[in-house]
């Protein structure tokens, strides 16, 4: 397949995608500080995600990447703008929408299990639902006979696995995921990517994934939303018109690289900025 049949660029004044399950409308997040100036982390964030689709949040570190998922899970609230999913404003967490933590965020002195079934404290589910739909989550990510263990024992593959049964036991319409596998070793990661494409296939999730790894966001996304230095604002965004799950083949074709090395180009420049951004602020 051709490159410019696989990656289109989309201008900014494109009209919204068809159906968007998610409607971000100049979202602007301010941070009041302690003796400092208000921190701006976010401005003018517009974005409208189509049901079903994989949509990947790249930009620089610090850039506003988590502050815009936490609106989208309800977990903090905009200063200005509005988040809308499946026709309803977000005023706080709701259980359609479920999100993965980089640090994975189990509590420590729960079991796999019972890390699960927490997850599900807001469904209207009885403790024997719970259990028995957290033991076949557990299962679909590779974790039976681990059930009982608690996360210290688990390697840090395995808590993030955890990390996604408890978001998917919950049935979510959206799973938002914040550099999922950030925190794992490039073995591990390329483990998990393979088994996150098929479940998102198999789920049919609506899905943010924020990254800062581009080979990521190539492999597992729809289109890629490059984002700007802080405050985060949308910079480009590139549709990668690949059937998906790619299989892992894909990541070694000259098509793969020619797509990271089109997000490279267009991420550099805001990673410079936001670099100086970092030492002039100390
Ligand atoms: N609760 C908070 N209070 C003050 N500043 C915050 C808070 N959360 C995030 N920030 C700041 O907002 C900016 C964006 O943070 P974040 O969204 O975590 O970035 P990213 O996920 O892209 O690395 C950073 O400068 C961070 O220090
Ligand atoms: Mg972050």
């Amino acid at each position: 397949m051709a490159l410019n049949q696989t990656l289109s660029v989309q201008r900014l004044d494109d009209p919204a995608p068809d159906s968007p399950i998610i409607e971000i409308s100049h979202l602007q997040k301010v941070f009041a500080q302690r003796k400092k100036a208000p921190l701006e982390a976010v401005t003018d964030f517009s974005l409208d995600v189509r049901r079903g689709e994989v949509l990947g949040l790249i930009g620089p570190s610090g850039c506003g990447k988590t502050t815009i998922l936490r609106m989208v899970a309800g977990l903090d609230s905009p200063s200005s703008g509005s988040i809308v999913v499946d026709g309803k404003e977000v005023t706080g967490p709701g259980p359609e929408r479920a999100m993965v933590f980089q640090d994975f965020a189990l509590l420590p002195w729960q079991s796999a299990l019972e890390n699960v079934v927490f997850g599900m404290a807001a469904t209207k589910l009885s403790r024997e639902e719970r259990v028995a739909r957290a033991r076949a989550e557990l299962a679909r990510v590779g974790l039976s006979g681990f059930e009982d263990h608690l996360p210290k024992a688990l390697s840090g593959g395995m808590k993030q696995r955890v990390g996604l049964a408890r978001a998917l036991a919950v049935n979510p319409t959206v799973l938002l995921l914040d550099e999922p596998f950030g925190a794992l070793d490039a073995q591990t990661k390329t483990l998990l990517q393979d088994d996150m494409s098929a479940t998102l296939q198999e789920e049919g999730c609506t899905t943010l994934l924020v990254t800062h790894d581009m080979s990521e966001a190539v492999y597992l996304c729809d289109r890629i939303v490059v984002l700007t230095n802080r405050p985060a604002r949308i910079s480009q965004a590139f549709s990668i018109d690949i059937p998906r799950p790619r299989g892992e083949r894909f990541r070694s074709t000259p098509e793969f690289t020619e797509l990271v090395d089109q997000v490279w180009q267009e991420l550099k420049a805001h990673v410079t900025l936001s670099n100086s951004q970092a030492v002039v602020e100390g």
